[in-house]
């Protein structure tokens, strides 16, 4: 636990970073009473509809590109340059939020282009960002500096938002989260959400270190093991112990719990638990999850609850980071 001098600093350290605000909040929170019963789950479920953020199709990174854009348009860029798969939500929520600051969007995507563009890969052509592909996702680091570089000998101001706007300053909009869901008066004892790079965990666990919310927060794998997520949220965390000017004192009071048991075969790839999650979902509360993050995240809801991992009377809320637009794709 953070002392409440501590818990204090951060919050009024976290109130001073200016925050470009897209689309409207707070996002409903909704029981899953339907989904609860279906499942024959005891424990009183909610969902907190980040899928229903009001701009680019929503989703968590959203959140985060909020507290990104500030320190990108002070530094007088007019290009972001993003990297992603080719169905990738953060590279389509990066080109509607350069769209919004008013900025070009360059992105470096692994994989091939869809004939014709669907899904994500669609919305980014709406959006007006210009690509280019590498064939592998180690390739995509070295191809964003190349691009700056290039865009800088044409006398363009490029910045290069890492993969996932997964950055301490990302983050933020996760710990503000937080304090928007106790203000519409939820307190629960257990957040479960899909993790992959690992903002949006470092945002939530810090969250409730700071809001002083004795919850635990289980992120359900996408892809990597848990080693190497906790190392990426663990390493977030203490950038985000610097900017809420409260140093070590962050990472160390938090327990770090990532879990990847529903990845199955791989990333993106169904599983027979996430097809069930995601067939609840939709039938019991006409919500729908993707294959790639929530509906494996779903799964995971599922089987803490079922298993009794989670006490009968424990209050759990399942955060939808989005995803949706994968359906299309
Ligand atoms: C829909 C969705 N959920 C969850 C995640 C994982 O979030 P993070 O990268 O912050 O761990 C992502 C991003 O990769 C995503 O697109």
């Amino acid at each position: 636990m953070l002392s409440d001098d501590r818990a204090r600093r951060a919050l009024a350290a976290l109130r001073r970073f200016p925050c470009r605000t897209l689309g409207r909040y707070p996002t409903p929170i909704d029981p899953l009473d339907r989904f609860g019963r279906r499942a024959g789950i005891p424990q009183r479920l909610f969902v907190k509809r980040d899928d229903a953020i009001s701009f680019g199709f929503g989703g968590n990174k959203v959140r985060k590109l909020q507290y990104v854009l500030p320190s990108i348009v002070a530094s007088g860029a007019d290009t972001v340059i993003t990297c992603g798969g080719v169905q990738s939500n953060h590279v389509r929520a990066t080109a509607a939020a350069a769209t919004a600051a008013g900025l070009d969007c360059h992105v470096v995507v692994n994989g091939t282009a869809p004939t014709p563009p669907t899904g994500n890969a669609l919305l980014d052509r709406l959006y007006g960002a210009t690509f280019e592909y590498v064939s592998a996702r180690e390739e995509r680091a070295p191809a964003m500096e190349r691009a700056a570089a290039r865009l800088r000998a044409e006398g363009r101001r490029p910045a290069i938002v890492p993969l996932g706007a997964s950055t301490p300053h990302g983050a933020l909009g996760y710990v503000a989260a937080i304090g928007e869901m106790l203000d519409q008066g939820l307190r629960p004892d257990l957040i479960v959400h899909a993790c992959s790079s690992g903002g949006t965990s470092a945002g939530l666990l810090a969250g409730c270190a700071v809001h002083g919310l004795d919850a635990a927060v289980i992120g359900i794998s996408a892809d990597d093991p848990p080693a190497a997520v906790e190392t990426a949220v663990r390493s977030i965390l203490r950038g985000l112990g610097e900017l809420l000017e409260i140093g070590p004192a962050l990472e160390s009071s938090i327990r770090v719990q990532v879990d990847d048991a529903f990845v199955g075969p791989g990333y993106g790839e169904p599983t027979p638990a996430s097809r069930e999650a995601a067939e609840l979902m939709a039938r019991a509360e006409a919500i729908v999850v993707d294959h790639s993050y929530t509906a494996k995240a779903t799964a995971g809801l599922l089987d803490y609850c079922r298993s009794r991992r989670i006490g009968a009377d424990a209050t759990v809320l399942f955060w939808h980071t989005g995803g949706q637009v994968a359906l299309f794709a």
